[in-house]
């Protein structure tokens, strides 16, 4: 039995919900999470959302540090659309209840967070808390709305793309695993949506959460859809240092603020690096981190923030203060151990201003997307403001494609598992993720080479080998739902990495260390061929 709705969304955070929420008033919202409200990457969000609402800056401003940022690549029409879109999409997450944090002193006036890479105080937050205020919030207003259904616990595995009347089809909807049950249902929509978040798992030092495991870009790719920029993966450069820790972030604000990086010994070191010190972008700070701790034989460095008032730190930093406690270490008194871990990834499927991928009827939106808003390397707190816009521009769109998308041509097959039996290895599937994982972290990491990415994608392919005999002969776990996905994720990163013989943002390589301004953006095509695309004009997809 099949389950169908106006708008199928695959993923419940931020973008995902953003986008339930304005297309619920205009059909029947189905909303799949693959875990609790409480485990997306939106709802860890520390730092906040950057968006223009101080007269002391502008949208010119912002913009143009967000194209600083990007290294040349982001395109400069989605940056407008996105920054100009903020000061609405901030007021809509107020009128829902979200307690962006004011000044003490004026509670008309927000108290503004400062990031690496931009030139004027613009992060609005609620603490350093803000994803999971923001997400409080929209869980709230979704629950409220009886037109949305939102069902936990499921992992889509496959989407469902009917070949009738165009040559790359029109997606229909999912397959999805109950993770309770493990059965296989089958979810249709006049539309689809992507918002599964991005895919730090493919890395075996994250500050992602468990589900970020790429499952959206895997999807998108195997059902043909255009993939754009893979390479440029952002490491956060301060990840607590820590056995029991598992990469728990220590935001940027709290350089924002006045923490600064120090070396083992004391020193300050980002200054021979670039003027802009500690608040210099992410791809500057982790390449110095990762290149010091190399040249040194350091396990970490770190992030001292005893300069600044205890009170001040203990209130504005309340969550971090007391996750860092829990470990042993007060930042008041003493400075924090950090490492760069992987944090988010730039590119994804590519996906034009309405959020609309290659594929007809399947949107991509969120950090799975690749809008050109990020270029080669992503300025901060600028991921949950491209969630906010784009789920919001998508539901616009995808409310006039689902008035006129042609009708299906027929009940699609439901799922058949064949022979599969119940696999006895699982070890095979623990040990492979492992593989991948540390391979991509030594290989295809911060500072990468031609050789490294030649290991990394020979291994790949014999890896890929092995999970696609896996997925075949055994009944689905989500486990081995994952491994498949980062597989092909990982193997997209190495892939866009060797087509982009330079240096630029977030991919460095040894052996091509100068950039070339011949290289635009790298896509991956359907036919798995690699290529280069202008970046003006944008993609714009047509569909039927
Ligand atoms: C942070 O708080 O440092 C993370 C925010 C972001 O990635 O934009």
């Amino acid at each position: 039995m099949s389950h169908e709705t106006d708008f199928l969304v695959i993923g419940g955070g931020l973008a995902g919900l953003t986008f339930a929420m304005h297309a619920a008033r205009h059909g029947s919202v189905t909303v799949l999470a693959k875990g609790r409200s409480t485990s997306s990457a939106s709802d860890k969000a520390q730092g906040g959302i950057a968006s223009v609402v101080s007269e002391h800056d502008s949208f010119e401003d912002h913009e143009r540090d967000t194209l600083r940022a990007g290294a040349g690549l982001c395109h400069e029409d989605i940056v407008r659309l996105c920054i100009q879109g903020g000061p609405e999409s901030i007021a809509e997450l107020e009128s829902l209840g979200v307690p962006f944090s004011r000044m003490q002193d004026d509670q008309q006036a927000y108290d503004l967070g400062k990031e690496g890479g931009h030139s004027h105080r613009r992060i609005l937050h609620a603490g350093d808390f803000t994803g999971h205020e923001i997400m409080q919030a929209l869980h709230k207003a979704v629950r409220a709305q009886p037109g949305i259904r939102l069902l936990e616990d499921r992992l889509a595995v496959n989407l469902i793309v009917e070949r009738a009347d165009h040559p790359v089809g029109v997606c229909r909807g999912a397959y999805v695993l109950d993770q309770n049950s493990g059965q296989i249902e089958t979810h249709l929509g006049s539309c689809t949506v992507l918002a599964t978040g991005g895919a730090g798992k493919v890395y075996v030092y994250t500050s992602n959460p468990d589900m970020a495991s790429g499952d959206g870009m895997a999807m998108a790719y195997r059902a043909g859809a255009e993939m754009c920029n893979m390479e440029f993966v952002q490491f956060h450069p301060t990840c607590l240092y820590h056995p029991r820790a598992k990469s728990f972030l220590l935001s940027e604000a709290m350089r924002g603020e006045g923490g600064k990086l120090r070396l083992a010994d004391g020193s300050e070191f980002l200054e021979d690096y670039d003027e802009r010190g500690s608040l210099a972008t992410r791809d500057i700070v982790a390449r110095a981190i990762d290149f010091e701790l190399k040249k040194r034989g350091d396990d970490c460095v770190l992030l001292d923030m005893t300069a600044l008032e205890a009170d001040y730190l203990v209130k504005r930093f309340a969550n971090i203060h007391r996750r860092c406690l829990e470990y042993g270490l007060d930042m008041t008194a003493e400075p924090l151990p950090v490492v760069p871990a992987a944090h988010y990834f730039c590119g994804g499927v590519r996906a034009d201003a309405r959020g609309r991928s290659s594929v007809p009827g399947l949107y991509a939106i969120g950090e799975l997307a690749n809008t050109g808003l990020h270029g080669a390397n992503r300025l901060a707190s600028n991921s949950l403001l491209e969630a906010v816009v784009f789920g919001r521009l998508a539901a616009k769109d995808a409310v006039e494609w689902a008035a006129r998308a042609p009708a299906p041509a027929g009940e699609p097959p439901s799922w058949d598992p064949g022979d599969a039996t119940d696999s006895d290895e699982m070890v095979v599937v623990s040990q492979n993720w492992d593989e991948i994982r540390r391979f991509m972290w030594s290989y295809v990491g911060i500072v990468r080479s031609d050789k490294r990415l030649e290991r990394a994608l020979r291994r790949m392919q014999i890896l890929q080998e092995e999970i696609r005999e896996y997925y075949w002969n055994f009944l689905l776990t989500s486990d081995l739902v994952e491994l498949r996905n980062i597989a092909v994720v990982a193997e997209l990163v190495i892939r866009s990495a060797q087509h982009r013989t330079e240096s630029r943002g977030l991919h460095y390589t040894l052996d091509h260390p100068e950039a070339d301004d011949r290289l635009l953006d790298t896509i991956i095509q359907r036919d798995g061929g690699v290529r280069s695309a202008p970046i003006h004009p944008s993609v714009h997809y047509d569909w039927i």
